[in-house]
């Protein structure tokens, strides 16, 4: 078997994200400006066969968990189709989604059969006008109908991805907290990140002071578990049935152990997720590269994998949108 991949920090990369498609039938405010215009041509969109044929390149350099992101990954056409094609590289043992479930109701059933075992959902509120401030539009009945239905078709564990903002949602998060912990979904808590719109920083909330009064009011304790492979931190309470994560990737950072590695819509390799060095994968593949010559090319991309984001750095530039390459 060929090396794993490593990168100069001695990072081992095991973990792709492939975006599927950069459209969404959301706008959150964070993610994808309203009226945003600068979307991907079809032509330009990689194939199921093409995204195989990296998935499988990947997998053969030890990459090891795939996560389908958008946009909204349920927006593109017979997704579960490509999940039960990644599902049969025998080294891809998890096949993961993050979607905003407006489309869940229909798909959930079709992906937990094609393979997709665990999923995270976009939750910032609880309140249908609140969802609406953030998200667009009025997509408060399908997003909680899809959740359901997610339920119901198995996936364990739901994670629910709460980007937390002064003064928009901030105060609904002890809600959230009680909801999820009756709902059996694991909240995560998240800082916003500066990607693509300017003036984000306005609402960006430092979780710290936060997690210090969740772990009081609920008791928590460091999770022993790992849950995914993320950057995420969990904890529980004592009883161990409740479970809560903080992704914190400005007041504290993970980078030192990031494991992963994103693929956008039109094959592009992005080595991270706050920084710009990236490889064009399609011009390849179209052109017919070999698989030795599409490994080495991957292993040279890893040589570009910076050290870490500059999100809260004077070094920061706005480079893209968030949902270019889904998070
Ligand atoms: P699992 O741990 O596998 O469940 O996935 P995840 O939490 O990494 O994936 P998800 O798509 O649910 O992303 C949750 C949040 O983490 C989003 O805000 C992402 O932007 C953020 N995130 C995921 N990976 C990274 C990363 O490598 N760097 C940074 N800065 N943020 C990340
Ligand atoms: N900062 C942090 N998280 C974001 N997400 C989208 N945009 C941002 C941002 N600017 C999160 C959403 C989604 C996940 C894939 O990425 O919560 O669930
Ligand atoms: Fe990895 Fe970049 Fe995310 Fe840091 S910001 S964890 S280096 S992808």
């Amino acid at each position: 078997t060929p090396p794993k991949l490593i990168d100069r920090f001695g990072r081992t990369l095991s973990y792709l994200r492939v975006s599927v498609t950069d459209r969404c039938d959301l706008r959150c405010s964070y993610c994808i400006p309203k009226g945003f215009k600068g979307f991907e041509e079809p032509e330009n969109w990689l194939t199921f066969d093409e995204i195989d044929r990296v998935v499988a390149a990947f997998g053969r350099m030890g990459v090891t968990r795939i996560r389908l992101t958008g946009g909204e990954p349920l927006l593109r056409r017979d997704l579960p189709s490509l999940v039960a094609r990644l599902g049969q590289h025998t080294q891809i043992h998890d096949i993961s989604l993050s979607t905003n479930a407006t489309q869940l109701q229909k798909h959930a059933v079709a992906l937990f059969q094609a393979g997709v075992r665990r999923i995270n959902v976009s939750l910032d509120t609880l309140d249908r006008a609140c969802m609406q401030n953030i998200t667009g539009r009025d997509s408060f009945h399908s997003i909680m109908s899809g959740l359901q239905a997610g339920k119901q078709a198995g996936f364990q564990p739901i994670k629910l991805n709460m980007v937390v903002m002064k003064g928009v949602n901030d105060h609904e998060v002890l809600k959230m907290a009680e909801y999820c912990f009756e709902q059996g979904f694991i909240l995560r808590l998240i800082e916003a990140m500066p990607m693509g719109v300017t003036g984000q920083n306005a609402q960006f909330l430092d979780l710290a002071g936060l997690r210090e009064e969740l772990v009081r009011e609920f008791n928590l304790r460091p999770a022993a578990a790992e849950l995914g492979g993320g950057p995420a931190r969990y904890w529980t309470t004592q009883d161990g049935r409740a479970t809560l994560g903080f992704i914190s990737p400005l007041s504290q950072h993970f980078c030192a152990s990031c494991n992963r590695l994103r693929m956008g819509v039109d094959g592009t390799l992005y080595m991270c997720l706050g920084q710009e060095q990236s490889v064009p994968l399609r011009p390849l593949l179209r052109a017919g590269i070999s698989d030795q010559d599409l490994e080495q090319v991957i292993r040279q991309a890893i040589e570009l994998k910076p050290e870490r984001h500059e999100f809260n750095t004077d070094k920061h530039k706005i480079i893209r949108f968030m949902s270019q390459t889904g998070g």
